[in-house]
Formats: structure tokens, sequence, C-alpha cells
């Protein structure tokens, strides 16, 4: 089985993210790096992951005019990234020029497109909140109206809450790879994430990849917790 775990380096620091990296690399499928350590670290802690020949899920939401959004995809796709992230509610064109520019930087360097994943409603919206920027103020019908239109734009895959993936299964390709935070293992105490699933349910329900952060990251033992995530999805 590939290996699904993505930590998510939400560290402020190129140290301490790559003193995890050298950690959890043999024990992870790959590692985001979001606003946070992008900001503070910049580009060149993603070729020192890269460089240390681990994938990298490049999580920075692009948002912008289709021109804009194509040249940073274009720009993170040089860096060697293999997945990042666009919302959703860019409108089809901004979409679509994502993947194109994705697809036409990587056929440039020989290599294959890094995954344009789209993220439809962020979780931290409710339907009042929906209401109040002007969207259908209802979160569930929302996402699957921005997940349709991602796909029909040419996405090969989303970002979606462990509560979306049976629906989004129903109604979208089956090719379309789902990539999910929320993941809490059974063991780890609640902190502000609310609907969260375990590893082992988020995969039975049509997950292909689980972005782990804290339960991984700030354990006392980062490995051993990564350990323990993949002995559970490998028992029986
Ligand atoms: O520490 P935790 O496992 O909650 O980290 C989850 C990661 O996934 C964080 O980097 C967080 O920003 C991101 N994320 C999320 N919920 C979403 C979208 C992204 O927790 N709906």
């Amino acid at each position: 089985m590939r290996n699904p775990i993505l930590a998510a380096l939400d560290v402020p620091t190129a140290d301490e993210a790559l003193r995890l990296v050298r950690q959890l690399a043999p024990v992870c499928g790959g590692f985001k790096v979001g606003s946070e350590l992008f900001t503070a670290a910049g580009p060149g802690i993603v070729r020192q992951i890269r460089g240390q020949n681990a994938a990298v899920f490049l999580d920075l939401k692009f948002h912008d005019i289709p021109h804009t959004v194509a040249r940073a995809v274009a720009a993170a796709t040089r860096l060697g990234v293999q997945m990042l992230t666009v919302h959703a509610g860019g409108g089809r064109s901004m979409l679509q020029a994502a993947e194109q520019a994705a697809r036409e930087t990587a056929a440039q360097m020989g290599q294959p497109p890094p995954l344009v994943l789209g993220v439809t409603v962020l979780t931290s919206l409710d339907d009042e909140a929906l209401g109040q920027i002007g969207c259908e103020p209802h979160a569930g019908r929302q996402v699957l109206r921005l997940a349709q239109l991602a796909s029909q734009a040419g996405l090969r895959g989303l970002v979606c809450s462990p509560h979306e993936i049976t629906e989004l299964r129903q109604s979208l390709p089956s090719a379309l790879q789902l990539v999910i935070p929320g993941i809490r293992p059974g063991t780890v105490a609640g902190d502000d994430q609310k609907r969260t699933l375990t590893p082992r349910a988020a995969l039975a329900r049509g997950a292909n990849w689980l972005v782990i952060g804290r339960p991984i990251c700030a354990a006392p033992n980062p490995r051993a917790a990564a350990e323990q995530i993949l002995n559970d999805l490998a028992s029986p």
C-alpha cells in the first residue's frame, strides 16, 4: 500500500520543519508546507525538503485572477512540488488556468504535473457565514457545487472535510483524488478540530490522502506516532 500520510509541517522555522522531515521521511508519504512555514522560510524550505527526496504538498490556497494564479502555479511546479491548492471559488477560468499551467510547466521540465487540488468551502465557514458573503447558505450544497465546478474545469483532486467524502464519492468521477485534513487517531484527545475521523475510517470512505498535523508533529515522539498510525492502517 502507498503511504497515505501527509504530515502538516505547521511550524514557524525551517530548522523545526527539517528536523521533523528527517525524523518522519521514512514513515510518511509527504509533507504539507502551509502559509505559516512558507511565509517564514520561503521557497528554500520546499527545495530543502525536495532535496531529501520527500514529496511536498504546497498548501498556499491560491485565489486571484487566472493570469496571476497560472504564474503562481507555474512557479510552484518549478519548485518541484507534488501537490498544491487553489480556491475553487476563484471560478472556472482560474481553475482551468491553474491546471493548464501545472501541465505545461511540468511538460517543459519533463516531469509529471503536480496534482492541483481545489479547496471548496473552508471548514471554518458555517451556513450563516456563507450567507454573509453572498453564497448559498448551506455548506453541503456549496461544497458540492464547487467540487463539481473544479472537476469540470479539469482539476484532478480536491481537499475536503472527512464528512464530505461519502457524498463527493457518490457524485464525482472516481479518479478524483481526495485529500482529507481533520484526521484524528482514536487515541488523541480533542483540540480545535471538531468534525474528525480516524485514519482508517477516512480511507474506508474513499480518501486518497490524509493530512495529519498535530497528532504526529506535536507528539512527544513524532516518528512513533506516525508508525502507530501506519500499523493501525495495515492491521486487518
Ligand atoms: O494539526 P491538524 O491535524 O489539525 O492539522 C491539519 C492541517 O490541515 C492544518 O495544516 C490545517 O491548516 C489544514 N486544514 C484543516 N482543515 C481544513 C483545511 C485544512 O485542518 N478544512
